[in-house]
């Protein structure tokens, strides 16, 4: 296998380009695909302020790597899930690679700031993991970009990422998550902060590559949440698919956001933006999302603690001492 730009031997084959690469002009290919990324779907320009959510993984430290190396102005934000052992490391990943690239890492510790992490928090709310852990990414990311100036957001999220949401926005007919599934959603407020995933072209293994080639020492570790997420099907579901025609990935994605997205639109701007009783951000409600899950908890949490003192005073608690 030789690379087709230079005719060296070449160390990664791309079947779906029909193409395959030596080691410079892999990298080469890859920070075009950024590049190309940021000039067409206009993420952001030279003077923006860019925060990047780093979570130690491949493609959050490759998308901080490549715009860093780009000359972008870009900071990172960890935030500190409480995740057992998986956290704590994907921290150390994190601060590693800041440190090691003279970068600003700003962190958020959940339990810290909020009063409980990822898994107390699902415990309390009985929810899977992943959709208190969604939300608070969401609304943390959004939050310390507005209040700490930034001009835009940037997540890894890759070609596999986005067409396993894809798949599972059309399996669900999430209407309204299509209209906004996109690469770039401009601000719509002044504390909605830009969002953008400047790695939607490449893949899982494309970032992976990217970040061996540059000893970026990423965490290899999946969240041990992850088995329980959809999206782990989805994305085994479009594997096969891929594997028996490449290139089938991209298209469904570049296809969706070309064709289908825009006539979604209709009515998708219907709403109208308030400031978050509790906190100040942007929502729809009276409340956000986010509060309002934290509301529910902290409520639940204080009436178990009332349960347990109760149920130590006495010997038979009664029903409505219970529930
Ligand atoms: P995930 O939702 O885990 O697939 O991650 C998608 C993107 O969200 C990553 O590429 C990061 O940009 C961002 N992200 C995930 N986890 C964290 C975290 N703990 N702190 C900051 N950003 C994160
Ligand atoms: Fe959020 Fe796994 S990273 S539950
Ligand atoms: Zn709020």
């Amino acid at each position: 296998m030789r690379c087709i730009k230079c005719g060296e031997k070449a160390i990664m084959e791309l079947p779906r380009h029909n193409s395959a690469f030596c080691k410079p002009d892999y990298l080469e290919y890859f920070e075009t695909q950024v590049e190309r990324v940021i000039r067409r779907r206009r993420t952001f320009n030279r003077d923006d302020r860019i925060l990047i959510g780093v979570s130690g993984g491949k493609d959050s430290l490759s998308l901080w790597h490549v715009l860093a190396r780009m000359g972008y102005k870009t900071a990172g934000l960890h935030i500190h899930l409480g995740i057992g052992e998986y956290s704590s490391l994907s921290y150390e990943k994190t601060l590693r690679f800041s440190e090691q690239h003279g970068l600003t890492l700003f962190t958020v510790d959940l339990a810290g700031k909020y009063g409980m992490n990822v898994t107390e928090l699902s415990r309390t709310l009985r929810r899977a993991p992943c959709s208190g852990c969604g939300l608070s990414k969401r609304y943390i990311l959004n939050r310390e970009a507005y209040e700490r100036g930034f001009d835009a957001l940037a997540t890894g999220h890759n070609l596999d990422d986005e067409t396993a949401t894809l798949l599972g926005n059309i399996l669900h007919w999430q209407i309204g998550h299509l209209a906004r599934q996109s690469p770039v959603l401009p601000s719509t407020g002044e504390k909605l902060i830009k969002r953008v995933k400047p790695l939607y072209t490449l893949t899982e293994r494309e970032t992976a590559a990217y970040a061996l080639l540059h000893g970026i020492d990423y965490i290899l570790e999946e969240c041990p949440n992850a088995w329980k997420a959809k999206s782990l099907l989805y994305k085994d579901a479009l594997a096969r698919i891929e594997a028996e025609s490449p290139g089938a990935k991209q298209r469904f994605l570049t296809q969706f956001l070309e064709a289908a997205q825009a006539r979604l639109q209709v009515g998708a701007d219907d709403y109208v933006l308030r400031d978050c009783v509790r906190c100040g951000q942007p929502t729809t409600a009276e409340l956000c999302a986010f509060c309002r899950m934290w509301q529910q908890a902290t409520e639940r949490a204080e009436k178990r603690k009332r349960y347990r003192e109760t149920a130590s005073g006495r010997e038979m608690p009664t029903l409505q001492e219970r529930f």
